[in-house]
């Protein structure tokens, strides 16, 4: 099951990351994939700003790891580009960042296989001056954000 659109600028990749926000149900771990400057961290931003975070949302590139502790769930935003090997998270006990009262959101998750699985992938691609968004399902509480989500774009 998954949810497509075109985001024609910046503003709907932001609205959309908003709409997330609004959608999410029992949702915990959301693979961000896509080249570099498709939108991963943009769309993290209108999530975050849709979790009733006010402040700037900065990239973790150099970091791997923003902290955000809500109101409603800690989240914790990963950038896995410039990570050089696997057992570097490991270093960082990135196994403890992973729980039920914790929402990961993770950039390049392909960078390193022992990740767990995630509820949603969120494929961003680039398409002219635009960008073309796929969030696919990968568990019960996935299909149902992804409905949901499309209730709400309607
Ligand atoms: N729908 C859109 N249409 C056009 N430009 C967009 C859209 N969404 C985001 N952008 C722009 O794309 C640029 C890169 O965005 P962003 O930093 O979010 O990419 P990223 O996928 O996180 O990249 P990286 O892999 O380097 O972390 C920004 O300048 C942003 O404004
Ligand atoms: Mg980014």
């Amino acid at each position: 099951m998954n949810y497509t659109q075109l985001l024609e600028n910046e503003h709907a990749t932001l609205e959309l990351g908003k709409q997330l926000a609004a959608s999410l149900g029992n949702i915990h771990v959301i693979y961000l994939e896509g080249v570099l400057g498709a939108g991963k961290t943009t769309f993290t931003r209108g999530f975050l700003h849709g979790m009733g975070y006010a402040a700037a949302v900065k990239s973790p590139t150099y970091t791997l790891v923003e902290t955000y502790p809500l109101a409603a769930i800690t989240v914790h935003h990963f950038d896995l580009y410039r990570i050089g090997a696997a057992h570097e998270l490991e270093e960082m006990g990135f196994r403890d960042y992973f729980a039920p009262d914790t929402l990961c959101l993770i950039e390049w998750p392909e960078r390193a296989p022992q990740l767990p699985p995630p509820d949603l992938i969120c494929l961003l691609e680039v398409v002219g001056l635009k960008r073309n968004i796929t969030i696919t399902a990968h568990s019960e509480a996935g299909k149902q954000c992804v409905v949901s989500l499309g209730r709400i774009s309607d």
